[in-house]
């Protein structure tokens, strides 16, 4: 595996990998690489020639600072991770220069970005919309690879694309799973002992909610769900919405598009999100 830091190098080595006539997959991630990012790195390896990964910590998304300052952060064992699952660039680029030039872009995502992760999240999206056109940019991918649990993110990267006309085709994962059930995610490192022996109940609740969909209404759904985390007093729920997949907006009854329900609860000073689909 390349391991690369300027981008003016990667921007070069993407050139000669063109001109080779090579297909690039594209994982981009803020590292502290896990099963799930592994996942997409596997399906990358299968559709693609050569399987770039960005590891950057973008700091204009986070709309707290706290959390950037504890975001997890482990170069080497990501670096040996992709390393040992084939992965053949790692672009791990330093802020200075990603930064280098301010970030003035502004992106607009309308509706998309007014409900749940955009609503509770101010400028988030417009800076991953930011960070990773930039990455397209100098990674120049022809599959782009993202997890199904950040649902939002995947349908404001797919506008994107839209708005800036670019080639890249965006491909959806399933969400990966411990055997508990709990969604896997950076974050999860953050829970102590018995927060994560809680967290799973978070996919328990939506799962169940879902196994009783033939016979509530949505709005049933909607409460059996915000109560069963009520119960548990550890869980500060921000939001739970049964949502149209393809225009994000809640519903309250399923229309034309698939449903799935999005949440976002807090435990143990962890703010984690899942998603499950309903139709
Ligand atoms: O999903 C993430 O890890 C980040 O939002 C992304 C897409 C790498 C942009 O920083």
């Amino acid at each position: 595996m390349k391991t690369i830091e300027h981008i003016i190098e990667l921007t070069q080595h993407i050139d000669y990998l063109k001109k080779e006539g090579k297909t690039i997959g594209f994982v981009p991630t803020m590292g502290a690489l896990h099963k799930g990012h592994i996942s997409l790195i596997e399906r990358a390896k299968q559709e693609n020639d050569i399987v770039v990964c960005s590891v950057f910590v973008n700091p204009i998304q986070f709309n707290n600072k706290e959390d950037l300052i504890k975001y997890p952060r482990d170069i080497e064992k990501d670096s040996i991770l992709l390393e040992e699952n084939g992965c053949d660039i790692l672009f791990c680029p330093k802020a200075e220069e990603v930064y280098a030039e301010e970030a003035k872009e502004s992106f607009s995502f309308g509706a998309l970005e007014q409900v749940m992760e955009g609503k509770q999240r101010p400028g988030h999206f417009n800076g991953v919309a930011i960070i990773v056109s930039r990455l397209f940019d100098w990674v120049k991918p022809n599959r782009a690879y993202f997890g199904e649990k950040d649902f939002q993110q995947i349908a404001i990267i797919k506008d994107m694309v839209r708005q800036l006309n670019s080639p890249v085709e965006i491909v959806p994962c399933p969400i990966v799973r411990e055997i508990d059930g709990l969604a896997i995610s950076s974050r999860n490192v953050r829970l102590e002992e018995q927060a994560r022996e809680i967290a799973p109940k978070i996919h328990y609740i939506l799962h169940k909610s879902c196994s009783m969909k033939d016979n509530l209404s949505f709005s049933q759904i909607k409460s059996f769900v915000i109560n069963e985390f009520k119960r548990i007093k550890e869980f500060e729920l921000e939001y739970f919405e049964m949502v149209d997949d393809t225009t994000l907006q809640p519903i309250s009854q399923k229309g034309e598009n698939g449903v799935v329900g999005c949440v976002a609860v807090w435990l143990g000073g962890v703010r984690l999100i899942d998603v499950e689909r309903y139709y």
